[in-house]
C-alpha cells in the first residue's frame, strides 16, 4: 500500500506498507524515532501519544493502535518534532522542566505531545486532555500545574506549518529501503465514498472493515491476528458527516467519538457529558461511532444513549438500504442483524426536547470501560410519567432496553412511590452476570440505583458523583 504523509516537518512517501503496521513501529523501528514510548500497546496509557494534523485539525492519536495507512494525507508530530530544528524548546517541553513534572521520562513524551495539542487546539480541559496519559511515578499535581503555565503561550511558528499542510505537496512513490513488511501483505482497500465502499464490499465480504482502529488495533498488537484482506474507512468523508434538521440528527458512521461528544453539548448535554469519560481523549478521537455500534459489544457507551433516544440504524450493503431500530441490530452476545458485505452506514436520532440521562459506572472514574450504563429518557407532564425509553449496557450480553421498568413507570406519577415499585421490575429485565467488573448481584443493585439518581437529579438532591471527586 502507498502512502505519504508528512513527519515533524519532513515530507514521507512509502511504498509497499503492511496495512497493519503500526505506525509506532514504524516510528521506532525503522525511523529510530524512539522518544514515542511502547508501554501497554493497546490504547491504555499514552505513552505513545503522537499529535496529527489534517483539514479537521489537530488531535493526540495513540501510535500504537494507528495502522500507517491510517495516516495518509496527514501531518504527524512525534515528541521529537516539538522543539524547533534549532533547538529551542516548546512552550510545554520548558513547562514540564520548570514545573518538576518527569521523573523516569517514560510517560514524559506522551504528556509533552498531548499537552503540547491542547496548546495548539486551545482545549482548556486540561484534565480530560492528560486522562489518557499514565504517568506511573511524578503524580499528576504537577503536570497539570505545566499543562497550565503553557496553555496560553503562543503556539511555536514551527508548529504552524502542520495546519498548512496538504497532500499534494507530498511527493509520490519512493519506497523506504527499510521497510520490507508490506512485500506480502493482500492488497488492502482505501475508498474515498460510502458509494465505492459498498461495491467493494459487496464482492469482498469476509474482508475486516476498519475504521477507527481503536477495536481492531488490538486484535493485531495483542491478539496477533492476520486481519486478511481489509478496507479502510477513514477516506469515506461522506461517512463522517453530521446532517441536523427540524426532525432528525443524521450521524455518518465514521463520525468520531470526539465530534458526537461535540455536537451533543448543545443537543443531549448528558449525553456529552458521559462521553468525556468514554476511553481517552486520544480514543475518542480515533474511534467512531459505526465501529462502537458494529462491534456489538454489550458495553459499550453509545448504544444505550442512542437506543433510549429511539435512534434508528441504516445499513447498506451494495446499492441496497435497509432502516431498523438500533435495538434489533443487536440479537445475541457478539451477534448482530448483519449480513455479510453489509456496512453500517448511519444512525438517526429524532430531534426531541433534552430528557436524556446517562450514568456511567466504571472501576475507574476516568479511561475505563463501562461495568453499567443506564440512560434514561422519560417524558414527565403534569407530574405524570408521559413516556420511558430506558436502555443499558453490561447487564445482558448485548445492549438492552429496560422494557419492564419503562412499562412500571409509564403512566404513573413520577413519585418516590412510583419508583420504589418499579424497582422490581429490572429483575424481569436483567439477568446481568458476574464478571472481572462487577458481580451480578451489584450490576442489579446499581442499574436499581441509577433510576434513585435519576429521582433525586429531577429533585434537584445532590446526586453528581463529581462533586465527590477532589
Ligand atoms: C484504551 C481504550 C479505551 C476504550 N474505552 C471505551 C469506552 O470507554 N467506551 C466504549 O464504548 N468503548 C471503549 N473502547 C472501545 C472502542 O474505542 C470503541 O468500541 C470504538 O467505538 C470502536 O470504534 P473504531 O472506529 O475504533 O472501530 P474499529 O476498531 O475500527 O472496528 C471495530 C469493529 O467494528 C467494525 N466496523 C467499524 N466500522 C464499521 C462500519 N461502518 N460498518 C460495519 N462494521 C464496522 C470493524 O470491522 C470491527 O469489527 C476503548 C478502546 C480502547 C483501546
Ligand atoms: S503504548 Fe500505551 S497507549 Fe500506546
Ligand atoms: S515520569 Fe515516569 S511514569 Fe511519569
Amino acid at each position: 500500500m502507498d502512502i505519504a504523509f508528512l513527519l515533524n516537518g519532513e515530507s514521507v512517501a512509502l511504498t509497499g506498507v503492511a496495512p497493519t503496521a503500526t505506525l509506532l513501529d514504524w516510528l521506532r523501528e525503522t525511523r529510530g524515532l524512539t522518544g514515542t514510548k511502547e508501554a501497554c500497546r493497546e490504547g491504555d496509557c499514552g505513552a505513545c501519544t503522537v499529535m496529527v494534523t489534517d483539514a479537521e485539525g489537530s488531535r493526540a492519536l495513540n501510535a500504537c493502535i494507528l495502522f500507517l495507512p491510517q495516516i495518509h494525507g496527514k501531518a504527524i508530530r512525534t515528541v521529537e518534532g516539538l522543539a524547533a530544528p534549532d533547538g529551542r524548546l516548546h512552550p510545554v517541553q520548558q513547562a514540564l522542566i520548570d514545573h518538576h513534572a518527569s521523573q523516569c521520562g517514560f510517560c514524559t513524551p506522551g504528556f509533552a505531545v498531548s499537552m503540547a495539542t491542547a496548546q495548539q487546539t486551545g482545549d482548556t480541559d486540561l484534565e480530560a486532555a492528560l486522562a489518557g496519559n499514565l504517568c506511573r511515578c511524578t503524580g499528576y499535581a504537577p503536570i497539570l500545574r505545566a499543562a497550565e503555565a503553557a496553555r496560553d503561550a503562543p503556539v511555536p511558528d514551527w508548529m504552524e506549518e502542520d495546519a498548512n499542510f496538504f497532500l499534494a505537496e507530498i511527493p509520490s512513490g519512493g519506497a523506504d529501503p527499510q521497510d520490507r513488511r508490506g512485500a506480502d501483505s493482500p492488497p488492502a482497500f482505501r475508498p474515498a465514498t460510502a458509494d465505492a465502499l459498498a461495491a467493494w464490499y459487496e464482492t469482498h465480504p469476509d474482508a475486516t472493515l476498519i475504521a477507527g482502529a481503536t477495536d481492531i488495533g488490538l486484535w493485531v498488537t495483542k491478539g496477533l491476528q492476520d486481519l486478511g484482506q481489509v478496507a479502510f474507512l477513514s477516506g469515506c468523508e461522506d461517512l463522517t458527516r453530521i446532517e441536523i434538521t427540524e426532525t432528525e440528527i443524521r450521524l455518518g458512521a465514521g463520525v468520531t467519538i470526539a465530534r458526537l461528544r461535540e455536537m451533543m453539548r448543545a443537543q443531549h448535554p448528558h449525553f456529552a457529558r458521559m462521553l468525556t469519560r468514554f476511553g481517552s481523549a486520544q480514543v475518542r478521537a480515533a474511534a467512531t461511532l459505526g465501529g462502537n455500534i458494529a462491534n456489538g459489544s454489550p458495553i459499550g457507551d453509545s448504544p444505550p444513549a442512542l437506543i433510549a433516544l429511539g435512534a434508528t440504524l441504516h445499513l447498506r450493503q451494495g446499492a441496497r438500504r435497509r432502516s431498523l431500530p438500533l435495538e434489533d441490530f443487536f440479537l445475541d452476545y457478539r451477534k448482530q442483524d448483519r449480513a455479510p458485505g453489509e456496512f453500517v452506514e448511519a444512525v438517526t436520532i429524532p430531534r426531541q426536547p433534552d430528557d436524556l440521562r446517562c450514568y456511567k459506572l466504571s472501576k475507574r472514574r476516568d479511561q475505563d470501560i463501562s461495568a453499567v450504563l443506564g440512560c434514561f429518557n422519560l417524558t414527565v407532564r403534569s407530574g405524570r410519567v408521559e413516556t420511558a425509553r430506558i436502555a443499558f449496557g453490561g447487564m445482558a450480553g448485548i445492549p438492552k432496553r429496560a422494557r419492564a421498568v419503562e412499562a412500571a413507570l409509564t403512566g404513573q406519577p413520577f413519585a418516590q412511590a412510583t419508583i420504589k415499585a418499579a424497582l422490581p421490575a429490572f429483575a424481569s429485565d436483567f439477568q446481568p452476570m458476574s464478571d472481572m467488573r462487577a458481580s451480578a448481584g451489584y450490576r442489579l443493585r446499581a442499574a436499581e440505583n441509577m433510576l434513585w439518581r435519576l429521582w433525586h437529579e429531577s429533585r434537584n438532591d445532590p446526586a453528581d458523583i463529581d462533586e465527590l471527586a477532589p
